[in-house]
């Protein structure tokens, strides 16, 4: 039921997600069921891509591909692929997001730090109230991402986009100073987290893979740390309920699930595939 071929039509547009792995991606449930209950003529497919520059080579035509999802091992390599780039996304220096304009040229963003920073920022507006639009309530909080990968760069860039003052920490001590020194935050060991507390509340956001493994009850940062916090987010989803989150509830600190930054980043490429609600974010 993943794809109605009945519904296929020489003028059906296509889009699809690339990646190696790609065969276990959720995403063509999710936009097939989303094309289907808004009756657009278009269907979304699995690409299992080796080389994503062959990839759109091959693929030039304006005929093929209205749009595509990226994800891992390509987020870097496409973005050298692409017409146009998303400011914001060749800063952090990956892509998870393609459209194909009518022209044929390819322009890419990147949904992920979207997802992420507008689910931590209705988080705290739960927890403090709504603000006039449009300041964020990131605002001038102290915004502590640990990880350095392609997901602390999103978050790190982000949260330093809506006025945080972002500390990035991370097990390898020199990614974590040129993560900073990129956005103009502060840097810290990952180990020295736990001693990282001025006198105010932080937000915390995980971007490391600890916790993530099955049957292993990991934390990125010991349970004590955590009530210097007023939000927690952890960008794993696999398991939803990690121990981090599972400490931070305990520590009374509010939570935001990976879920949330899921369903956003997809539904920002939804609105960038079909134009039909625009990109309201900056
Ligand atoms: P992603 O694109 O999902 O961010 P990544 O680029 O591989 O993935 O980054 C993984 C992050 O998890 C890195 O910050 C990594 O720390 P290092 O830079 O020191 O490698 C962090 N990480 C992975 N395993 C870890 C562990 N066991 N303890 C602490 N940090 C870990």
């Amino acid at each position: 039921e993943l794809y109605n071929f009945r519904l296929i039509r020489p003028d059906t547009k296509v889009y699809g997600i690339i990646g190696k792995p790609v065969g276990h991606s959720k995403s063509p449930l999710l936009f097939n069921a989303a094309f289907k209950s808004v009756g657009l003529n278009a269907v979304y497919l699995h690409f299992l891509v080796d080389d994503v520059e062959k990839f759109f080579n091959t693929y030039s035509s304006p005929d093929f591909a209205s749009g595509c999802s990226c994800t891992i091992p390509h987020k870097e390599a496409a973005l050298k692929c692409m017409d146009e780039v998303d400011h914001i996304a060749k800063k952090i220096g990956a892509i998870n997001n393609i459209v194909r304009r009518p022209d044929g040229k390819l322009t890419a963003f990147n949904t992920d730090y979207i997802g992420a920073i507008t689910a931590i920022e209705d988080g705290l507006r739960g927890l403090e109230g709504v603000k006039p639009a449009p300041r964020s309530p990131l605002s001038g909080k102290l915004f502590v991402v640990l990880g350095a990968g392609g997901a602390g760069k999103s978050l790190a860039y982000g949260a330093a986009q809506k006025g945080a003052r972002v500390v990035v920490a991370n097990r390898t001590f020199e990614r974590a100073k040129e993560l900073a020194d990129k956005v103009g935050g502060k840097y810290l060991a990952l180990s020295e987290v736990e001693n990282f507390h001025p006198e105010e509340a932080m937000v915390l956001a995980n971007t490391t893979s600890v916790g993530m493994k099955p049957n292993i009850d990991q934390t990125p940062i010991p349970k004590h740390a955590l009530k210097h916090y007023c939000l927690v987010f952890d960008a794993i989803y696999t398991p939803k309920d990690t121990r981090l989150l599972r400490e931070a509830k305990e520590a009374r600190a509010a939570i935001v699930y990976g879920t949330e930054m899921l369903i956003r980043q997809g539904f920002e490429q939804y609105k960038n595939f079909t134009g039909l609600t625009g990109n309201n974010y900056n």
